[in-house]
């Protein structure tokens, strides 16, 4: 077997371990992915090419909604009418759950930690034109209280309710959908005729679980840079956790450790949600280059992280880096000052 053939082989094994986990249909893949050839030139660095996972379909797109396709297939088994959940109140998660949820045809209870903001903006008023029934808690505590009041009402009136914070699928939804983008996306390079030296992405441990599976499992030579957009947790160890429960799940026999992952927390800035002078600049710059939108809290961050590892000149100009773009740009309405 050649190089080629061997790698397709590869690459329809892994498909098929995927396939073995129930899912539902949801986002539109595959995503495309597109060089930017003025962004490359800004920087006077390496080939870039970005993959539009900002553009997954449903309700602006974004991540989530792939591995909705897992979760939410968990959630169906159990015939439920109305999904309840409890997030923050810009959270991208929530509003992609809201537009899936609606896709599949239940309704939703939105618990958002906090208080109603004067300004409804970003991604609660998407939450509010898809139809969820929104809800306050100003605590974690309160909110957890609230999931389990509005599911008891919702059975009280005779509904199926399903609180989706309960179900334990997010961790190794999420890796495995991203372990399925990184078989995509190398096909994709395949045939531009280019081998990325290294992928970047916005983790917090979840899909970046995924992508280092997608390596290990492909074979594949490039590096993997996850750029935390929070402090709240250690995103190495944590994402080496999720990749080996993902490989249990898979029925695969071997181990993730904690030293292999590369994931830089030097761009959060002030704190998680917070914008910082590198992520409005790297954000300026997607926009002003490509017309790529990014946000300033979770993908501007990441950007900012590879920008400054291309000005650092880790990369010489043939190089090929790939910025896997999670979405979440209704952000930039919430931070409309920003770009004036
Ligand atoms: C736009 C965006 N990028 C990245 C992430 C982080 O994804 P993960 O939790 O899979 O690491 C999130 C999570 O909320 C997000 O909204």
């Amino acid at each position: 077997m050649n190089d080629a053939s061997a790698g397709a082989a590869r690459h329809t094994w892994i498909r098929e371990r995927i396939a073995q986990v129930p899912r539902v249909r949801l986002a539109l893949t595959p995503t495309p992915i597109e060089e930017a050839p003025n962004l490359s030139r800004a920087l006077g660095g390496p080939r870039i090419f970005i993959k539009r996972d900002d553009l997954t379909g449903v309700a602006f797109g974004g991540n989530k909604l792939r591995n909705l396709e897992f979760r939410l297939a968990r959630t169906m088994a159990e015939q439920p009418d109305t999904v309840v959940v409890g997030l923050d109140i810009q959270s991208n998660s929530a509003r992609q759950t809201i537009g899936a949820c609606n896709k599949l045809g239940l309704k939703t209870i939105l618990v958002l930690e906090g208080t109603q903001p004067e300004i409804v903006q970003g991604n609660l008023l998407v939450d509010y034109l898809l139809g969820a029934d929104v809800v306050f808690a100003p605590t974690r505590e309160a909110q957890r209280a609230a999931l389990d009041e509005h599911a008891a009402r919702v059975r009280a009136a005779g509904g199926r309710p399903h609180i989706l914070n309960d179900n334990p699928m997010f961790d190794v939804a999420s890796a495995l959908a991203y372990l399925e983008t990184t078989v995509e996306l190398l096909e994709q390079m395949e045939r531009a005729g280019v081998q990325p030296n290294a992928l970047y992405m916005s983790s917090s441990g979840k899909g970046q679980a995924g992508l280092v599976l997608g390596k290990r499992l492909t074979n594949a030579g490039h590096a993997v840079h996850g750029v935390t957009a929070t402090n709240e947790f250690h995103v190495p160890s944590r994402t080496a956790a999720i990749a080996n429960e993902t490989l249990q799940v898979l029925g695969l026999d071997m181990r993730v450790t904690e030293d292999e992952i590369l994931n830089d927390a030097g761009f959060v800035g002030a704190g998680y949600g917070i914008p910082s002078e590198a992520s409005v600049e790297a954000t300026r710059l997607f926009a002003r280059t490509e017309g790529v939108i990014l946000d300033p809290v979770y993908t501007g961050k990441a950007a900012a992280g590879m920008i400054a590892h291309i000005r650092e000149r880790r990369y010489g100009k043939d190089d090929v880096l790939v910025f896997v773009h999670t979405g979440g740009t209704p952000a930039v309405f919430t931070w409309n000052t920003l770009w004036l």
